[in-house]
């Protein structure tokens, strides 16, 4: 009882201590929207439940050595079965919106070819009735990754346009079924990263690599990942028509898509690399709001890809053009050096990323970056926040913007205690540093309208299954117990508007 006691009093010390001199909630306007973020596959499971059908994430878990502890997502937090405990914990961090994406095989089991389940239409109508009871504003993203297992197994998903009419289908229902009372949608998130790790290193299903590595000797065509993009972007295209034209008006929300956004800087100040730098930014972010706010790809990428990169039909431009963007995500976590390799084997665009100490030759160029974190290649460079946010400000006008995704993460591993790990108070530092940034962007006149933390809980990361917590609040994966955080803690303090110094 003493020891609890102990730990319980320095914890507070720490809050105390940590806490910024000058971050107040007064620095964002008072309709800002402060909330956690999740994904379907990261956090729901119940993989079998309520007739949903196996989806790709669902699939490729289970094939071996593709998950570093060999994890997958069936159970995950089981917010599926936990959905009304994880709303009453958000509304005890004082959040006034939530950002969670839709399984699109727990709605669409077969795509367009079988039937809406019900049992999946029931499960996010009570999810989003719990929210705004709470006063919680859904915030919500179609894609996350996930897709029905069946899509890539009828004609090999991204890769054929095919999955145009299935994507449109698939937001039409969910526009009729959950508009009335879902304000923000969002088409994808991260399709920057989707497309690379999916037919570019083939690291996430299905697996297709466009450039020959250890895990896929031969290579699949090195076009594939400009065609995925392509699909893609046609698809949200599809999607904000529909809803422009048949939805906007009468349910009066907005639309918009979110892309992962790393800052970059150049590794040496010489020009070769001032451009790298340039082009690193093309083909991360532009490579998909240039068309969607522009109608063509960024010229940075023309430059380099030619005829290889796909081109828009006019029907297509003036679809994209037609309809304006509502706002753009910014998934922001890191800043990272980059150097030109134009001429040499290297990384798509011809830049090798670096944190600045060591890059991949071994060579060493200096200090690093930031400090590392546990996720690989995610440094803490704050002022990345501020600088991606004016890039974007300045690159596409005044597009209003919402940061979706910002955080930090933990080396763990899936029995880890809470003792390990609730005294996060690196993640305070990192969450507070950045906020601060992003509140220099704001006064400088960049119009952002949110910030989302990832995550509300720890939960399945991906490729690393679960030796990374990014949660604000503990999630024991034997009991199911949360367990809110330091850091979810001082994120309630910040939205109370309280003095974060007592
Ligand atoms: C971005 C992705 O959207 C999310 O799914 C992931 O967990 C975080 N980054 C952290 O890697």
């Amino acid at each position: 009882w003493k020891e609890e006691k102990r730990c319980t009093f320095a914890l507070f010390l720490q809050l105390f201590s940590l806490a910024s001199a000058g971050l107040h909630r007064s620095d964002f306007p008072p309709s800002f929207l402060f909330g956690t973020s999740t994904s379907s596959y990261q956090i729901e499971g119940g993989y079998l439940d309520g007739n949903k059908s196996l989806n790709n994430w669902d699939v490729f878990t289970h094939l071996q050595g593709k998950i570093k502890d060999g994890s997958n997502g069936d159970v995950a937090a089981d917010h599926y079965h936990r959905y009304m405990e994880d709303v009453e914990l958000m509304h005890s961090l004082g959040v006034n919106s939530y950002r969670f994406s839709l399984s699109w095989s727990r709605i669409l089991p077969s795509g367009r070819f079988g039937k809406t389940n019900l049992d999946g239409i029931k499960f996010y109508n009570d999810l989003i009735d719990s929210l705004l009871i709470k006063g919680i504003e859904p915030f919500v993203t179609l894609s996350h990754y996930d897709i029905p297992q069946e899509l890539e197994d009828r004609y090999g998903a991204w890769l054929s346009s095919e999955i145009q009419k299935d994507f449109v289908y698939y937001a039409e229902v969910c526009f009729k079924a959950f508009g009335d009372r879902v304000k923000y949608w969002s088409t994808f998130n991260e399709p920057n990263v989707m497309v690379q790790k999916s037919y570019l290193t083939g690291t996430y299903p299905p697996s297709r690599c466009s450039v020959p590595v250890g895990h896929c000797p031969y290579g699949d065509s090195d076009l594939e990942p400009f065609i995925a993009a392509h699909n893609v972007i046609l698809s949200h295209a599809a999607a904000v028509d529909v809803y422009k034209k048949s939805y906007q008006a009468q349910q009066g929300g907005s639309i918009g898509i979110v892309i992962s956004m790393h800052w970059y800087e150049p590794l040496q100040d010489i020009p070769v690399d001032r451009l790298a730098t340039e082009r690193a930014q093309a083909f991360q972010s532009a490579w998909f709001l240039d068309p969607i706010v522009f109608g063509e790809y960024p010229p940075e990428m023309r430059q380099v890809l030619g005829s290889r990169l796909p081109t828009f039909s006019s029907a297509d431009r003036r679809t994209l053009l037609q309809n304006k963007l509502d706002f753009v995500g910014v998934n922001h976590y890191t800043t990272e050096y980059v150097k030109d390799c134009m001429f040499s084997p290297c990384g798509l665009g011809g830049i090798e990323r670096s944190n600045g100490y060591q890059d991949t030759t071994g060579e060493r160029n200096g200090l690093p970056i930031g400090t590392p974190t546990a996720m690989p290649g995610f440094y803490v460079v704050p002022y990345g926040m501020e600088k991606m946010v004016m890039y974007v400000k300045e690159r596409y006008g005044d597009l209003p913007m919402f940061v979706t995704e910002n955080g930090f993460a933990q080396a763990s591993s899936k029995n880890a205690t809470a003792k390990d790990l609730l005294d996060d108070s690196d993640r305070v530092e990192y969450l507070e540093s950045y906020l601060t940034s992003l509140t220099e962007a704001i006064r400088k006149g960049a119009d952002v309208r949110g910030y989302f933390a990832w995550a509300l809980v720890d939960n399945f990361e991906w490729l690393y299954g679960y030796t990374l917590r990014f949660g604000l609040c503990y999630v024991n994966f034997n009991t199911q117990e949360r367990v809110p955080k330091l850091s979810a803690k001082w994120y309630k303090k910040l939205l109370q508007g309280s003095n974060l110094q007592q």
